[in-house]
């Protein structure tokens, strides 16, 4: 049994991870803010120490690594707009969070840091599919500032021999992805507004393209990244390699949940990228990664428990 740290683990994709890692058997320590996590995220997931803190503090990055074996670092405060309105607090969770995970990490002997990188590095880089080699091009602080984190994973590699994998993550979408906020993804904004019969909003034209990842896909080729033989100092893109616009996306739910209703068309948003779709080559050769779930059967999947639990919270109230 190997010893894990999730950070972020009470937010979207770290409950995810935290849930595998249990059903495998593992040993499960979190460290969260709780600034956009949420302890709720973990009620079901037994076993799992949790540490109420910002990593932005060096003592909580101390205290969070002690006896671990592998760090998934997945806190973060997401959302290009975010980070473009306020550019300050996403600089200190995105990259001084890292940096002192990172000093700390290789202070204890971890084996390995799996990082949680964006395909937002690639900007408009004109080629498709997006292929790890091609130079990187941030058109927001958030894509500046996961790149910057990935860089210093790999710069720690090299200088101090401490292994690490940056997973590049193209808009990833599922169960527990919270549509509460402005800053939501996309896809939990488009399934709330549907499923309560109000217009969602597209910004610009919808033509834009998301490679949409499932997020049993993400935990997948997290996981397979850990172990990996080759891959300590590498960035490799964990996606479908499909590639959707935002109009399609909109059709597909507006099916699926059986809503009547068209959506509202404003200006694009600023540092938003056009296109975006990975190639996976490198995750297939160095991971053993294919996708497990596609982006349809996710979609349904997603729609599902957005429905059960809006159901169980109104019967909780009643
Ligand atoms: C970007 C990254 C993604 C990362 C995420 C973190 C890219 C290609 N992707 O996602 O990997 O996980 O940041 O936050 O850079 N939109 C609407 N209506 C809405 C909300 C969004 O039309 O109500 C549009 C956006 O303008 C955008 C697309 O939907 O074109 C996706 O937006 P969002 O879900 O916020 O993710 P990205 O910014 O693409």
């Amino acid at each position: 049994m190997a010893h894990y740290l999730v950070t972020g683990g009470a937010g979207f994709i770290g409950s995810h991870l935290c849930e595998e890692l249990t059903r495998r058997g593992e040993r499960v320590r979190v460290v969260d803010s709780l600034i956009t996590g949420k302890r709720a995220n973990l009620a079901h997931v037994p076993n799992v120490e949790f540490i109420e803190g910002d990593l932005a503090d060096f003592s909580v990055a101390t205290r969070a690594v002690k006896g671990i074996d592998y760090v998934l670092h997945q806190a973060a405060i997401p959302s290009v707009p975010r980070s473009v309105e306020d550019p300050i607090t996403s600089n200190r969770a995105n990259i001084d969070a890292s940096l002192n995970l990172l000093v700390a990490a290789r202070d204890a002997g971890v084996k390995r840091v799996v990082y949680a990188g964006s395909s937002s590095a690639y900007g408009n880089s004109p080629t498709m599919p997006k292929v790890e080699t091609m130079p990187t091009a941030p058109l927001s602080p958030y894509a500046l500032q996961k790149l910057v984190a990935e860089q210093y994973c790999q710069m720690f590699t090299r200088l101090y021999s401490l292994e690490t994998v940056t997973i590049r993550y193209f808009n990833v979408f599922g169960p527990r992805q919270d549509p509460s906020s402005p800053y939501s993804g996309v896809i939990s904004l488009f399934i709330r507004a549907l499923c309560e019969g109000r217009q969602p909003t597209i910004y610009g034209d919808g033509e834009q393209t998301r490679d949409f990842t499932y997020v049993a896909n993400v935990v997948d080729g997290v996981l397979r990244a850990c172990l990996a033989k080759d891959a300590s100092g590498e960035v490799i893109n964990v996606a479908t390699n499909g590639r959707v616009s935002l109009n399609q996306l909109f059709a597909s739910l507006r099916d699926l949940i059986g809503a009547a209703v068209e959506p509202i068309y404003a200006s694009p948003r600023a540092g938003d990228v056009r296109d975006s779709q990975a190639d996976i080559s490198k995750a297939a050769r160095l991971l053993g990664y294919t996708p497990l779930v596609t982006f349809d059967q996710g979609l349904r999947n997603t729609v599902e428990w957005y429905r059960a639990s809006t159901e169980s919270a109104t019967a909780g109230r009643t």
